[in-house]
């Protein structure tokens, strides 16, 4: 018999591992022929991330369906690709100038700048082509890939947050200017992955909208950790330089509320968030518990 409380560990464990597979399949061996970008996408996506977008995709995917549906791994992982891409590009000189990352050196330290950046862009190409063969009706698929370019652009999306994020710097940050960063440069892939993960199971109108709504606060509530985590872990429990943001003088959470406050608005955030979820009732336990461990997470 299974317990009623939902074994968070474990739910990620088993969403990453699915993840893991999917992405083994996925990505064209190392001495696939030109071999060196192969082993640099390769090294970046296999270096130990959380996979917490694709689990995040897999429990929507439940909240919606009842269970996992079937193929909803090949979505994971190329939301997994799309967020690699977006770490190997924030890595490089021109952007933050990151020499560690999933506890490993970055993309652009192990196979030189030029191949780090086409790792990024094939990355992000392999990913559409998998959102293009989803195993789900043609419409949904179609409607994904959709929602996941907008999620991802200039508009509100990953790289128009991206732009704020590295014109804002040595600014004195605003509310509203924090607030537009941190909802485009990651909240918009985090609600995207929620939303993409309930489409592919069949959802449509309303819970298309609860599904946002709750992605949106989550979104949210995810990089006011990142920023928290940056000030308050080590590099070692990060698997990244910790401290960077103050050094460089980014726009963050902390930066404009301080440590404790920025704490209280991300727990906020997930209560709020949680109320979008209410009409599924324990159909949604497994979603709830991974947004509450976005918040809880030592790295
Ligand atoms: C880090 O994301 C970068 C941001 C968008 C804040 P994660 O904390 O999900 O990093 P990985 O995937 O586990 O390495
Ligand atoms: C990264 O934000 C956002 C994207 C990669 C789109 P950060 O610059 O805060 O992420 P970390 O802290 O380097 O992981
Ligand atoms: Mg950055
Ligand atoms: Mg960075
Ligand atoms: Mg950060």
């Amino acid at each position: 018999m299974k317990t009623m409380a939902v074994d968070v560990k474990s739910l990620i464990q088993e969403g990453a591992e699915l993840t893991d597979r999917a992405l083994e399949a996925l990505i064209p061996a190392a001495d696939t022929v030109p071999s060196s970008i192969h082993a640099a996408m390769r090294h970046s996506v296999f270096a130990g991330g959380k996979r917490l977008r694709p689990v995040l995709a897999m429990q929507a995917g439940v909240t919606i369906a009842g269970a996992l549906p079937k193929g909803i791994e090949n979505l994971g992982a190329a939301l997994e690709m799309i967020h690699t891409y977006s770490l190997i590009h924030d890595d490089l000189p021109a952007l933050d100038n990151d020499d560690l990352r999933r506890g490993k050196a970055t993309c652009h330290k192990a196979f030189g700048e030029a191949t780090a950046i086409l790792a990024g862009d094939a990355l992000q190409t392999r990913a559409f082509e998998v959102l293009a063969g989803l195993d789900c009706p043609p419409v949904a698929a179609v409607g994904i890939v959709g929602l996941v370019a907008n999620a991802i652009g200039t508009v509100d999306g990953m790289i128009g947050g991206q732009v704020l994020d590295l014109e804002s710097e040595q600014k004195k940050p605003t509310p509203e200017l924090v607030e537009a960063i941190h909802r485009a440069k990651t909240g918009a892939l985090i609600r995207v992955s929620v939303v993409a993960g309930g489409v592919y199971a069949g959802a449509q109108g309303d819970d298309v909208a609860r599904l946002d709504r709750f992605g949106r606060k989550a979104g949210l509530a995810f990089q006011i950790v990142d920023d928290v985590l940056d000030v308050t872990a080590d590099s070692a429990q990060l698997g990244k330089t910790a401290g960077k943001d103050q050094a460089t003088e980014k726009a963050t959470w902390p930066a404009v509320y301080g440590i404790e406050q920025s704490r209280r608005d991300a727990a906020q955030l997930i209560e709020e968030a949680f109320a979008a979820l209410a009409p599924y009732g324990s159909r949604a336990e497994g979603l709830k518990s991974v947004a509450r461990y976005l918040v809880e997470r030592k790295n």
